[in-house]
């Protein structure tokens, strides 16, 4: 009980919190950019996959409250800890350079954190609870039938003639739209310029930044989010420049047909 009590009132403790949960964030978000990526793939894949995800129920519950909570103690613990260092440093170091590049450095962090947060409530009423007027998805708000079995590492996800959500064509008809595409791509160019950082200022937490193989981990920090940026760029990117085009006869191939 001490030990929990610690974490969330000693500064050394809000640093490791929000070090977990940051690392629990960024699992999430790679899982669900490998899980999006299947856009690329035949339309029976993405929408056998969103129908597995949504049947899991009360677990699928369970898992967003905990990331739920993750965002709320990141959040609270940036905050806390941001304060902590604003009062700790008093008005006479200005002009520090040392100061101003932590300065600088944790002001992208706020920044970027906050543009994200507004991100995923966009996010959320976009492609999850549905924007109310909004007539982007008309067709592809209807069901679709499964042509074949959709399978992910071997793991069964749903079986051929299942009635599913069509959120292949809800996302073709989402990222049609050039303002919605630009704004996830600035918001994930964020997101990684975040986990970037952040990554810099765990391994500086942990004492790590001067270690010998502290420049291996920088290296795969970097590797990782290039590509994490690359994966999410090419969803908005190839469909709205026409490079991928949805699969024939799929709500979104018929309404973006008829809108040309
Ligand atoms: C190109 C990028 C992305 C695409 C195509 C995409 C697609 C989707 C789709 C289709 C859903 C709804 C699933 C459903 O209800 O069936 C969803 C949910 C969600 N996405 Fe994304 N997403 C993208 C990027 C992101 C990023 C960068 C984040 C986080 C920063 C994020 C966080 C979420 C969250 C929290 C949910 C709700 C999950 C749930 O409660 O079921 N997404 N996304």
């Amino acid at each position: 009980m001490n030990l929990f009590r610690n974490l969330f009132s000693s500064s050394i403790g809000r640093k490791f919190l929000m070090a977990v949960t940051g690392l629990v964030l960024v699992g999430f978000v790679t899982g669900h950019l490998v899980g999006n990526l299947q856009i690329f793939m035949p339309p029976d894949q993405i929408n056998g996959y969103a129908y597995f995800l949504q049947g899991l129920g009360p677990a699928l519950w369970a898992i967003r409250l905990f990331l739920l909570a993750c965002v709320v103690i990141h959040v609270w613990a940036a905050v806390v800890l941001t304060l902590e260092s604003k009062a700790a440093r008093g008005p006479e170091v200005y002009g520090v350079k040392k100061w101003l590049r932590a300065s600088v450095a944790s002001r992208y962090m706020r920044m970027s954190g906050v543009v994200v947060l507004a991100f995923i409530i966009y996010h959320l009423a976009h492609f999850t609870i549905g924007i109310p007027g909004d007539e982007t998805y008309k067709g592809a708000l209807e069901h679709v039938v499964l042509e074949s079995d959709v399978r992910e590492f071997g793991i069964p996800l749903a079986s051929a003639g299942t009635e599913v959500h069509d959120v292949y064509s809800m996302i073709f008809l989402g990222f049609a739209n050039p303002l919605v595409s630009l704004f996830y791509i600035v918001a994930v160019g964020l997101l990684t310029v975040h986990l970037w950082h952040g990554a810099d200022s765990l391994f500086q937490t942990l004492g790590w930044r001067n270690a010998k193989w502290a420049v291996g981990l920088q290296r795969i920090v970097a590797v990782y989010c290039i590509l994490y940026f690359l994966g999410n760029l090419a969803i908005p990117g190839l469909i709205l420049t026409g490079i991928v085009q949805p699969a024939e006869g799929t709500a979104a191939a018929v309404q973006l047909l008829a809108q040309r």
